[in-house]
């Protein structure tokens, strides 16, 4: 018989490259999504269109225990990939409350659920650098002491230390995956780097005209994040419960992000990125780089895909993401 697999936040940008990733192994797949996506797949179920003869999709939402337990209950899963949170730092300095409730609540309903009706349930926390922050050294590590800077890193150290507690306290076998930034064409719209590689492509195609962003300098470790769903699915594979930073070792800034973007399109971003101090964040992580060696050693995982190859994949989709739309347009006008 497959192993199930339940997934919370199937519908975003790793849960997408998870599903696929664990169905190519045999899962059956179990994903946790809001009523209103069920309700209107067409935007909130994107990622997942492809596969949504293959997954099973069940309406919950991280506010609600009993509505996660019932979910729990219903797939009896092997493992379980939390994944869901809201995670948009900038909008977590708006709605502090909210971010802190849902991410933290929401972690701690899913890992109850578990110990209550699967204890043997094997179980995944997506941990962010964000949690470093102010980091005290560079690279950071399992072992760097975290300083988070926004009320999402906040949410995020604390869904790290129930984690580990589940573990310690109730023998869980949970699993944190400190993740660096990681991209790809399924990325949200918010996120700089798919701002950036949508504003390239609809620049370069004469749809826009300029680029807004806060700060350039910022500096941030990028790996795509298909590689980064295969490690979540190696730490379950272990023979006991651990940590690890997930990461590419490389840092780079804001600005060489945009250079390359704007390369790959032709394009001297110079005359087209415009800084807006609106976009700054009350309070920024300025640097973040990673040291994957743990994992490294304990699994043998490393990122295949490099910085250059991640910009460039995304501003090609883009561009070829407006292309088809205008000849969608053109052939239904003709
Ligand atoms: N979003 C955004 N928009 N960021 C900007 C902009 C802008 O217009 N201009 C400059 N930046 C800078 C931000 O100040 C930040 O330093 C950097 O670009 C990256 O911002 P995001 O892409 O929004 O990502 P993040 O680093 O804050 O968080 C992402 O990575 C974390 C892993 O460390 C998110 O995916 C988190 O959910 C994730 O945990």
């Amino acid at each position: 018989m497959s192993k199930k697999v339940f997934i919370t936040g199937i519908d975003g940008q790793d849960g997408s490259y998870l599903s696929e990733f664990l169905l190519n192994k045999g899962y059956e797949v179990h994903g946790m999504v809001r009523r209103v996506s069920l309700e209107d797949p067409e935007h909130h179920l994107w990622r997942i269109k492809h596969i949504l003869d293959k997954v099973k999709l069940h309406a919950a939402s991280l506010e609600s225990y009993p509505s996660i337990f019932k979910v729990v209950e219903q797939v009896k899963p092997d493992e379980c990939y939390h994944l869901a949170a809201q995670s948009f730092v900038s909008y977590s300095f708006e709605d502090e409350f909210s971010t802190i409730n849902t991410n933290i609540n929401g972690t701690h309903f899913v890992l109850s659920a578990i110990k209550e009706k699967v204890p043997k349930c094997k179980f995944y926390f997506a941990a962010s650098s964000e949690q470093f922050g102010m980091a005290k050294e560079s690279p950071q590590n399992e072992n760097t002491p975290f300083h988070p800077r926004s009320p999402y890193g906040i949410s995020k150290v604390a869904g790290f230390h129930l984690t580990q507690n589940y573990r310690e306290a109730y023998g869980l076998f949970a699993c944190s995956g400190l993740l660096f930034n990681h991209e790809s064409p399924r990325r949200g719209f918010e996120f700089v780097t798919r701002k950036i590689t949508n504003a390239a492509a609809e620049i370069k195609l004469g749809l826009k005209a300029e680029l807004r962003l806060g700060n350039l300098d910022a500096k941030r470790d990028w790996g795509f994040a298909g590689d980064y769903v295969e490690a979540m699915w190696m730490m379950l594979q272990q023979d006991a419960p651990d940590d690890y930073v997930i990461a590419t070792g490389e840092t780079h800034s804001v600005k060489e992000f945009i250079e390359l973007a704007f390369d790959t399109v032709g394009l001297d971003w110079k005359k087209y990125v415009i800084v807006d101090d609106v976009l700054y964040r009350p309070a920024e992580v300025f640097i973040l780089k990673g040291d994957y060696s743990k994992a490294e050693k304990k699994f043998g995982w490393k990122p295949k895909v490099n910085f250059k190859e991640l910009v460039t994949m995304m501003v090609n989709a883009d561009l070829e993401r407006f292309k088809n739309m205008k000849k969608d347009i053109c052939d239904a006008k003709d």
